[in-house]
């Protein structure tokens, strides 16, 4: 199995571009660049037991909140920042559920081999995403049928962190989690820093909204007249997460199959139903609660 999803040198037009499109407060960014910065900074001046920064940023928040692709690109701001990177994505889910005692094996020689052959070249970015599937909380470990190897993969992830940190200071660890009391507390506390990413508040809502918009106007010209009832959109999607926000503005087009052919006959009050419909499924109102 290969523990290694993705492996580019950074920086990269398209992680620029997810960036981009991820409508935060603008002070989340900064800080996430900044201290992930910081982190390394740190970390080439002092011991780690005068200074423990571990180098690992979490970002934390309900699905569909566009972690996974801010985190993208963190790495790539990262990668900017200290002239060029490696960014490398691991495979969790693959390294935390492989049976008989593999996973242990297979999360050490990850953070003991695999990762330091990179950082001994440069600066080195690693994604974990969904980090629970990786490092899972070990106290929830008893009610499962077979914990003994989920339970050596959180230590095997928490020693590896461990070790990679002292021995190599120019690694950064990013990782998601949508389930953060899943995690292992342990872990949460070798993060320098815990961002917790929520819906998109009514400014990033509208930023949300009027990008998409204005990516379909580029097809459709008439599109762009829709934005003038942005505020009542902006109303309409209280309480979705980014991803289903994108998705009803675009849905608003199936409202019939004409429209779903040509979206130049798309109508504010199209986008507003479907952007109510949308909002009040079970799901989001969990959200919003
Ligand atoms: N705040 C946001 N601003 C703009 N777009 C967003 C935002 N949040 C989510 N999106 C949209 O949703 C898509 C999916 O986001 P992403 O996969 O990064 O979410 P996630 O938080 O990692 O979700 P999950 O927890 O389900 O993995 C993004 O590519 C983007 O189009
Ligand atoms: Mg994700």
């Amino acid at each position: 199995m290969d523990a290694i999803v993705e492996n580019l040198a950074l920086p990269q037009p398209d992680f620029e571009v997810a960036w981009n499109t991820i409508k935060v407060d603008a002070g989340v960014k900064e800080r996430l660049v900044a201290q992930s910065l910081l982190s390394l900074q740190l970390r080439q001046h002092y011991s780690f037991e005068a200074m423990p920064m571990h180098g690992l940023i979490v970002l934390s928040g309900p699905p569909g909140t566009g972690k996974t692709t801010l985190a993208r690109g963190l790495a790539n701001e990262v990668g900017k920042a200290v002239g060029k990177a490696r960014y490398i994505q691991l495979d969790a889910h693959g390294l935390g559920s492989s049976s008989l005692g593999k996973s242990q094996k297979e999360v050490s020689k990850i953070f003991q081999q695999t990762i330091p052959e990179f950082a001994v070249l440069g600066p080195t970015i690693v994604l974990l995403d969904e980090v629970e599937t990786l490092a899972a909380d070990r106290q929830r470990m008893s009610l499962e049928a077979n914990p003994i190897d989920a339970h050596r993969a959180t230590d095997a992830a928490l020693a590896g962190i461990d070790l990679l940190c002292r021995k190599h200071r120019n690694t950064l660890l990013i990782a998601t989690t949508n389930y953060p009391k899943a995690v292992d507390r342990a872990l949460l506390s070798r993060a320098d820093w815990i961002e917790d990413i929520g819906p998109p508040n009514a400014e990033a809502r509208k930023e949300i909204i009027l990008d998409t918009l204005a990516l379909l106007a580029k097809k459709w010209p008439k599109v762009e007249g829709l934005k003038s009832h942005v505020a009542a959109y902006i109303h309409a999607s209280e309480g979705m997460d980014g991803r289903r926000l994108r998705k009803a503005i675009a849905a608003a087009a199936a409202i019939s199959i004409e429209t779903a052919k040509d979206l130049n006959k798309l109508r504010p009050e199209h986008v507003i139903e479907t952007l109510k419909r949308a909002a009040s499924q079970p799901d989001i109102q969990e959200n919003a609660a």
